[in-house]
């Protein structure tokens, strides 16, 4: 049995885990031992959105009470896990920065093997966590406040972007019009539960035409809400915020559906993994489900708490490296961007001893 412990701060959560998995080739099922979410949420709502700076600095605050907390909840210490996982891009980097350090202060300290995350393939592995018998290939539909984006994973490891946003990502979309129509931040859960009450079919919005089949474009339906809110405001009239928020909504999640289940037909896939803190929309996730049926499409959504940034996935995502050897340098830095095509260059073969390459005669494993 192989563990991690796994280090969470690429935006505005500071999360810890400990996730344990067997080699089981070609099936990967980790488990989570532990997992500890601190959100920032409240701290950002004032500002309307993340400040980076503002989230650094409470990572740096929180972070030692989530590790506290997470190994307290595995009933383990850091001695006994086999390395530390955690993310290092894409993401805010002074808030990458935080976890990293902490991290390889951590495998210094304990000399453990440190393992670099690429935060996307984190939200990969939460189908693992929440799916025993979820094995690639297959195409998943990430669906967040940062990211838009299908991807199609061949293999573990091994990932191709096939659509991705041009502009505003999914939640981002969200946010922004729930702003416009004066609901608070985060926006999504807030249209999600107005567009209950909503007629869909009310205001005909823009689905936003692009020439990729697999690429998304937000900004236009968000403009064209703008003008109907402006327009309904000069006319005098109270904001049918209910009606809105159901036109928005269903706008948006019949555009992920139809460019999801197109890609996945495409390239022959018979699996989709939703998730992304969007995955949690009731409308997006009944629309896929219904869509998915006839075409005998697998659609796999995790439980919200693993959709949404947490540790366990960066933990899943690491195990599953140091399973297959990877292991990362200590002098892995942290990037703001970091295409999912790169992420074998977070890694060398097989292990090094930090306490030996701290006094300057480093050896291979
Ligand atoms: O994955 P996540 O927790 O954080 C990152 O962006 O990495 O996603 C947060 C996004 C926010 O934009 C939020 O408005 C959106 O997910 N969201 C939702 C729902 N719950 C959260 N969007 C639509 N419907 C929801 N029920
Ligand atoms: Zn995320």
């Amino acid at each position: 049995m192989a563990r991690v412990l796994a280090i969470e701060t690429s935006c505005d959560e500071t999360a810890v885990a400990v996730v344990e998995a067997e080699p089981s080739w070609p099936a990967f099922a980790p488990r989570q031992l532990s997992s500890v979410v601190a959100s920032q949420i409240d701290l950002h709502a004032a500002y309307g959105g993340v400040v980076p700076e503002v989230a650094s600095r409470r990572h740096v605050e929180t972070l030692p009470f989530v590790l506290e907390s997470a190994l307290q909840q595995a009933g383990l210490g850091v001695a006994e896990v086999d390395a530390v996982a955690v993310t290092c891009a894409p993401g805010l980097v002074g808030s990458l920065l935080v976890g990293l350090m902490a991290a390889k202060t951590l495998a210094l300290l304990y000399n453990k093997p440190l393992i670099g995350v690429h935060h996307l393939e984190g939200h990969l592995f939460s189908g693992f966590l929440a799916t025993a018998d979820l094995r690639p290939p297959c195409l998943c539909l990430l669906v967040s406040g940062g990211h838009t984006s299908l991807i199609w994973m061949k293999d573990y490891g091994e990932y191709q972007t096939m659509g991705r946003t041009r502009d505003d990502a999914a939640g981002e979309a969200f946010d922004k019009v729930a702003r416009l129509l004066g609901l608070g931040y985060p926006g999504g859960p807030q249209i999600d539960r107005w567009a209950q009450q909503g007629d869909p079919n009310r205001f005909p919005l823009p689905a936003g035409k692009l020439d990729h089949p697999y690429d998304t474009s937000f900004s236009g339906l968000k403009t064209a809400v703008l003008r109907l809110v402006q327009q309904l405001q000069q006319e005098g009239r109270e904001l049918p915020v209910a009606d809105i928020a159901a036109s928005f909504q269903a706008c948006l999640t019949r555009v992920l559906t139809e460019k999801a289940l197109a890609c996945a037909e495409a390239l022959g896939l018979s699996t989709l993994l939703v998730t992304g803190g969007v995955a949690a929309n009731r409308e997006l996730r009944a629309r896929l489900l219904e869509a998915g049926r006839p075409k005998g499409l697998r659609v796999v959504i995790p439980p919200v708490a693993l959709c949404t940034d947490n540790a366990a996935m960066i933990g899943a995502a690491g195990l599953c490296h140091w399973l297959r050897g990877e292991v990362s340098p200590l002098d892995l830095g942290v990037a703001s961007r970091l295409p999912l095509e790169e992420i074998p260059a977070l890694y060398s073969k097989g292990g090094r001893d930090y306490r030996e390459v701290l006094t300057g005669s480093a050896v291979a494993l």
